[in-house]
């Protein structure tokens, strides 16, 4: 086809991941993950990542250039991940793309790591027809943002003010005593469990804060809440209820969530939502994601999960989207940015 063929490489947390795109059509999708490692220490440390990144790198890019049967000579423009993530991956992300970007005398896009969350999307379900909502949840990022061009112009309404959704779901499977990294082990536990056992609080939700942070979120004030009632319990030589726990600590957290992401689409007149990120796999929030837009008449889109976490294909996706925009390259020196807005 006449669209140009992106290379994509992601490095900002624990996964390698290489992809290429053309248009909005994925070729290839090959990532590795260092997770299995950081499980052992019960968190990511930065400088394991990085010497996994570093192994991994050549090795993956040459996996998906063999599984697309694509030469190197072949790719247009190389796109990589600046920021916001852990600096010594992007640095290792950013410094194979500016070698490829040189070597093969190709222009180089530094893409944000949060947008590609949402611009991976258009592979799936198809171009957004117009005026988007994307929420983007993880493990790193809790943001609200409001996308009229995926490559041009993207307006963050809100953000987590502490702690990220899957942070606070990982912290709470801690205090359940449950394994490391916890969020999935407390959205099965939670399945079990009744969600209007416990009344947790709604961070951000009371009228003084709605003035200021109407789409932010605060998540730590919750997970307090459930450390101060799992220690009552045990004070009072009460056996904790553990999946009624869970429960309404999930549902605090969907409720928080999809209340504020569908104010935010009534506010600004918008009749798509997408949802991205590796916490876009807990089910509390796609069922109350999806009864709530059923109710509202917005239509909801949330990839396959292997496309929510870490990949390449969403920086490739948000390349290619750059790319045909017509952007100016970054420069070949640019800096990545830990701390990206
Ligand atoms: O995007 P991701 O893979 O890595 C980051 O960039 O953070 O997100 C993983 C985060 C972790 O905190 C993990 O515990 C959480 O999302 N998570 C879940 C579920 N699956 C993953 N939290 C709750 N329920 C789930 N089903
Ligand atoms: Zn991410």
């Amino acid at each position: 086809g006449g669209d140009p063929l992106v290379l994509g490489i992601e490095t900002s947390c624990d996964e390698t991941g290489v992809a290429l795109v053309r248009g909005d059509e994925l070729l290839v999708d090959a990532v590795a993950s260092s997770m299995d490692e950081h499980a052992r220490y019960g968190g990511i440390i930065p400088e394991v990542a990085s010497r996994a990144h570093l192994e991994a790198m050549v090795p993956t890019i040459t996996r998906a250039l063999g599984e697309a049967d694509v030469d190197l000579s072949e790719i247009d423009a190389v796109a990589v991940t600046a920021g916001p993530g852990l600096v010594g991956p992007l640095t290792i992300g950013a410094s194979a793309a500016k070698a490829l970007a040189i070597g093969l005398n190709k222009p180089l896009y530094g893409v944000n790591h949060v947008i590609g969350h949402a611009a991976v999307n258009q592979l799936v379900d198809g171009p957004f027809s117009g005026r988007t909502m994307a929420l983007v949840v993880s493990g790193g990022h809790s943001s609200l943002m409001l996308v009229d061009d995926v490559a041009t112009s993207v307006t963050e309404l809100g953000s987590t003010l502490d702690d990220a959704a899957g942070e606070a779901f990982d912290k709470v499977g801690r205090l359940l005593g449950l394994p490391y990294p916890g969020g999935p082990h407390v959205d099965r536990l939670a399945r079990e469990g009744d969600p209007e056992a416990i009344r947790f609080p709604r961070g951000l939700t009371a009228a003084k804060d709605q003035a200021k942070h109407a789409y932010d979120f605060s998540f730590s004030g919750l997970k307090t809440a459930v450390a101060r009632w799992i220690e009552a319990c045990v004070d009072a030589g009460r056996e904790v209820p553990a999946a009624d726990v869970a429960a309404s600590f999930a549902a605090a957290v969907a409720d928080v969530l999809t209340a504020k992401t569908i104010a935010a689409c009534r506010r600004h007149d918008v009749d798509t939502l997408v949802v991205g990120g590796g916490f876009s796999a807990n089910s509390q929030l796609r069922d109350m994601a999806a009864k709530r837009c059923a109710e509202a008449g917005i239509d909801l889109r949330i990839p396959p999960i292997r496309y929510c976490t870490d990949n390449g294909a969403m920086i490739a996706a948000l390349g290619s989207a750059v790319v045909r925009a017509g952007a100016a390259p970054s420069s070949l020196d640019f800096p990545v940015d830990s701390s990206m807005p």
